[in-house]
């Protein structure tokens, strides 16, 4: 048995996402894509885990676990139902629940955007249109007055990598194209400009409103890319898969600066980050491949791989691969970094334990390296939709009976509680090790 204690500076806590986890607002473009049928078994994020019927239930929980800190993210669709039609409801409904985690001293990172947005802006071409940053902006003004001291970390936009190769690339969020090159630099080179200039105005906001404490980041997607071993010439998809899904959205969003192909020059002077967000799941080897748009490379991750180092979802389990990440984000950006999620879809709860403690063991060695990691959020607080899979993969802490919407904390929730309680970690050695 391996034993390890963490610094009681490093905050954790877990995460979720408006959409995924709410139910009952019909105004989102996920709900138009549910109408659509596009999500698996026909799952719509209308009815799930029902947090919004649950709110002080799951708060009570995050509670319970020892939670110091908790992300989630706030639905523009709640603000904004129509166009430019504001919503008090909707701004209550957060004050509420950002008014009952203050009550049980939990420090929220809000973000304003997780992959989903009113109906009506996926309508006019979500963030294609050339009226996307405005409209976008126009929402966070409104939202982070009508919160003022009740947030002060805000994450902008989350990871506009996957959002941008999802919605535009594999189709599988809306508005579904395929291999839609010219929307994705399109739809990134928005996100940045978004992201940059919401960075100086949510700042200048807090400012006029007396508060000095505000952090302003975004959680970016990484994967750890490698080549195929035996397949030398896919160094080079390799390359460019790491610039066009990495590098590109790195400039934009920590330096405020565009790179081909998006454009060239700086769209900020100062800082456009106070720190860097990272989602680490798992790692990806690039396979030879057909298709000039992913530059005849393929990445896959667990091929060929047991069932035992695999998530349902047959990820890799690779805690390797976030050691390697946030190596990466230190050495070039030097911002603190906060781990905005890491987590694993396994329904029997057979592998989650594990997974936590060795990529806490990984948090541990860096910042015994003097890498500023400050932050840890599991991925999830509780089961919820995953996006176009619908619900049938397991990511929470606490599972949901979606027949009853009853709560029930896993195995693994209660080691994480007990980890969050002392900061004191153990890995059981493996047993053929
Ligand atoms: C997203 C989450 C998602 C998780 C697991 C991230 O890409 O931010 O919304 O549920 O990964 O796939």
């Amino acid at each position: 048995m391996q034993t390890f204690i963490l610094p009681d500076s490093l905050l954790l806590g877990t995460a979720t996402a408006a959409t995924q986890i709410e139910g009952s607002d019909p105004n989102t473009n996920w709900a138009a894509w549910h109408r659509a049928g596009r999500i698996e078994h026909n799952d719509s994020p209308l009815t799930g885990a029902g947090h919004a019927c649950h709110m002080q239930e799951d708060i009570d929980l995050l509670a319970a676990m020892h939670q110091q800190t908790y992300r989630l993210s706030i639905e523009w669709s709640r603000f904004e139902p129509q166009e430019n039609r504001w919503s008090e409801e909707g701004t209550a409904y957060y004050r509420d629940e950002l008014s009952r985690l203050a009550a049980r001293g939990i420090r929220p990172l809000v973000t304003l955007h997780h992959f989903s947005h009113p109906q009506w802006f996926e309508e006019k071409g979500q963030w294609t249109s050339p009226e996307a940053v405005p409209l976008f902006l126009r929402f966070v003004e409104r939202a982070v007055r009508a919160l003022g001291g009740l947030a002060a970390d805000y994450c902008t936009i989350n990871e506009p990598n996957v959002f941008v190769m999802s919605s535009y690339m594999d189709g599988d969020f809306p508005p579904g194209h395929k291999d839609d090159l010219k929307s994705y630099f399109t739809a990134a080179r928005r996100l940045i400009e978004a992201h940059v200039k919401a960075y100086s105005l949510i700042h200048r906001i807090r400012r006029e409103m007396g508060f000095g404490d505000t952090r302003v980041g975004f959680a970016m997607h990484y994967t750890y890319l490698e080549r195929h071993p035996r397949r030398r010439l896919t160094a080079l998809a390799k390359g460019g898969m790491d610039y066009l899904f990495h590098t590109l959205f790195e400039k934009g969003f920590i330096e405020g600066r565009l790179v081909p192909p998006l454009g060239l020059g700086r769209l900020a002077r100062g800082a456009c980050c106070d720190f860097v967000g990272v989602n680490y799941y798992t790692r990806h080897i690039i396979y030879p491949g057909k298709n000039p748009a992913t530059l005849f490379g393929e990445p896959r991750t667990g091929e060929g791989m047991d069932a035992g180092a695999l998530s349902d979802m047959g990820w890799e389990i690779y805690p390797e691969g976030l050691y390697r990440v946030c190596r990466r984000v230190a050495e070039r950006w030097q911002l603190p970094i906060y781990i905005t999620e890491n987590g694993i879809a396994d329904t029997e709860d057979a592998k989650r334990g594990r997974f936590i403690a060795e990529h806490l063991h990984v948090v541990y060695r860096l910042i015994a390296e003097n890498v500023p990691v400050e932050r840890y959020y599991y991925w999830s607080l509780i089961d919820n939709l995953e996006w176009n899979f619908g619900y049938w993969p397991r990511f929470g802490l606490v599972e949901v009976d979606y027949a009853t919407g009853r709560r029930t904390l896993r195995g693994s929730a209660r080691l994480y509680a007990e980890i969050c309680r002392t900061h004191t970690v153990s890995i059981q050695e493996e047993e053929n090790a």
